[in-house]
């Protein structure tokens, strides 16, 4: 399937051997793209060389990091078109090895911008920001209007990370987007450990027969984006002029509360308990209540829409790691 725009596009994608780098990497080849990957493989995150078994002969894979403004360099010359996906992914870690997100999120993010504007002026970014920015809400749904006051140190780091992006692209001239990526799941995630991505952690846990842990009640409503829609979503911003400069929320239309995305894994695993536990202090810190996105503004402007309900994600998820569990689960 080749796509005017994309075929034989030089692209890169930074953090392209993690879960939502090499989803989309997947569709760009299919469309005639010519794919970079920039990755550090860092330890803690979900880089994983099987992510992109089924294209590892179609694309150039560079191990590096986007610390490193040498390696960045050589990686844009010759870009028309930059998804900037790598970062430090954990909420969590972001607490408790704050300058480890600092160095990656600010210091990392500000090298690779300066080396975009020096080796491809030309070409368009479009950087992976977060829902984390808004932190603490003050209505719902939220529109990108919503005041960013995160939480946690990665919001802040995400948040700063987009403003430089919009701030100097607009200065310098450089078309930016961002997407501010909701709570995604779907193959392709780690599956090591529990600090980010939850919902797929708890596809683990209820595929092992384990206890799925609920904090409180679990009533806070959450809005899950299976992943092909993102990569939709990542496709539209990288290819229309309208996103040239703008911001735009992602959600999925279908909130439910966390418990009630609990009770599904486990009705649609077959296996796993629900085991209802206090919150735990560092979870309580961090925590933001009820999030529902208002995503009429990528609607409206790039008819962007999301596709998989929560039903039929689950099961595409599930029957993915059914299959390679043994690349996923090993630590
Ligand atoms: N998955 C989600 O639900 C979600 C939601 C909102 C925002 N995001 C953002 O999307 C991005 C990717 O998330 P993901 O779920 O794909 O995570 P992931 O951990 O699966 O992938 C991140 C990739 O980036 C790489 N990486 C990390 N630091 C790097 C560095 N300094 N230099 C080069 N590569 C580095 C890792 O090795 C990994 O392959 C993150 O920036 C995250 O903030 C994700």
């Amino acid at each position: 399937m080749q796509n005017s725009y994309y075929a034989d596009l030089p692209v890169l994608v930074t953090g392209g051997l993690g879960f939502l780098g090499s989803n989309l990497i997947l569709e760009l080849v299919k469309l005639g793209a010519r794919v970079t990957v920039l990755d550090a493989m860092l330890p803690l995150y979900g880089g994983n060389f099987f992510n992109l078994e089924p294209v590892k002969n179609q694309v150039k894979v560079v191990l590096g990091d986007i610390r490193d403004g040498e390696k960045v360099k050589s990686c844009l010359k010759g870009q028309k078109l930059v998804f900037h996906i790598a970062g430090q992914t954990s909420h969590v870690d972001s607490m408790t090895d704050p300058l480890l997100d600092i160095d990656i999120n600010c210091r990392g993010n500000m090298i690779f911008f300066l080396a975009c504007l020096e080796e491809c002026p030309d070409a368009r970014i479009v950087y992976a920001g977060t829902r984390g920015q808004y932190g603490k809400l003050k209505y719902t749904p939220v529109d990108e209007e919503h005041p960013m006051d995160p939480s946690d140190i990665y919001g802040i780091n995400k948040m700063a990370g987009e403003k430089y992006f919009l701030l100097l692209g607009q200065k310098r001239g450089m078309a930016v987007t961002s997407l501010r990526i909701n709570n995604t799941y779907g193959p392709r995630h780690q599956m090591k450990h529990g600090k980010y991505g939850i919902l797929n952690w708890f596809v683990r846990l209820a595929m092992d027969g384990q206890a799925l842990p609920v904090f409180g009640e679990g009533s806070q409503l959450r809005d899950y984006n299976y992943i092909d829609d993102v990569t939709a979503a990542f496709l539209l911003a990288g290819e229309r002029e309208e996103a040239i400069g703008e911001v735009f929320n992602l959600g999925c239309g279908e909130p439910v509360t966390f418990r009630r995305m609990v009770e599904m894994i486990v009705a649609q695993a077959g296996s796993g308990t629900i085991n209802t536990v206090p919150w735990p202090e560092e979870r309580k810190q961090i925590e933001v209540g009820d999030y529902v996105a208002d995503f009429s503004k990528i609607e409206r402007l790039l008819g962007w829409r999301p596709q998989a309900s929560l039903t039929q994600g689950l099961d595409k998820t599930i029957a993915y790691y059914r299959q390679y569990k043994e690349h996923y689960w090993a630590g």
